[in-house]
């Protein structure tokens, strides 16, 4: 059977980044998606985006929605406070693999929790199953059409409370109009737009912020 794509990118971090220092890993997916493969990572640049609105939220438990390799899991990782978790759910198999070699090998793995199965699935039992009680931030870069109906789950399993931070990638491209839509004018929540481009690329992207109004 041909390798994947994934399983190439966690090849190359394998061989060539340090074991346990994630931003080495983070690095080497760049440089790897950069120069070699483009992939569907956050990215460089959108990362930087990331990273500032995590490091302001400061968050005890964050939520991703949408793993793919890890990259955003081990990046969203390196910055959490002592005692703080990253839950991330992932439906593909194959991809949650490599994640789950990827969050090891950067040594997170005490503070990421991969979650396989679909967010439709996963989110009403994070209560339940995961015992949340809340989520402080939430990354949302799954799939653009569904991230208003995942919105709307957080908020009717009663996981968001005053303040809770969601950021979403890709709202210009591939495009997420009616999550826009919806976070701007629902009433429910703050919106902070911040203008990037498509990971390894010059083309224009967005990620949006939406801070809970309780
Ligand atoms: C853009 S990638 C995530 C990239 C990752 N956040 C990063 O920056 O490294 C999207 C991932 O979401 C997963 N996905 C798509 N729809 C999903 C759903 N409804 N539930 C769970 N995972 C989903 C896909 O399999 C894919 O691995």
């Amino acid at each position: 059977m041909s390798k994947t794509k994934e399983h190439r990118i966690l090849e190359y971090v394998l061989k060539n980044a340090e074991r346990g220092n994630p931003q080495s890993v983070v690095d080497h997916i760049d440089k790897y998606c950069s120069q070699k493969e483009w992939a569907m990572n956050v990215g460089d640049e959108k990362g930087l985006i990331l990273d500032n609105v995590l490091k302001e939220t400061d968050p005890t438990v964050a939520l991703e929605l949408g793993t793919y390799c890890g990259y955003s899991a081990v990046r969203i990782a390196r910055l959490l406070k002592p005692g703080a978790h990253l839950f991330t759910v992932e439906m593909n198999p194959v991809h949650a693999d490599v994640a789950n070699q990827m969050i090891e090998f950067a040594g997170v793995q005490d503070k990421v929790k991969i979650l396989q199965g679909s967010t439709e699935q996963i989110i009403p039992t994070l209560k339940t199953e995961h015992g949340l009680q809340h989520v402080d931030f939430v990354f949302i870069d799954h799939f653009g059409n569904r991230y208003t109906a995942d919105t709307k789950l957080l908020e009717s399993c009663g996981l968001l409370k005053k303040g809770s931070v969601l950021i979403a990638d890709n709202v210009l491209y591939p495009g997420a109009p009616d999550f826009l839509e919806y976070v701007r004018n629902s009433g429910h929540y703050d919106c902070t737009n911040f203008p990037s481009h498509v990971e390894y690329t010059d083309k224009a992207d967005a990620m949006e912020k939406a801070v809970f109004r309780g």
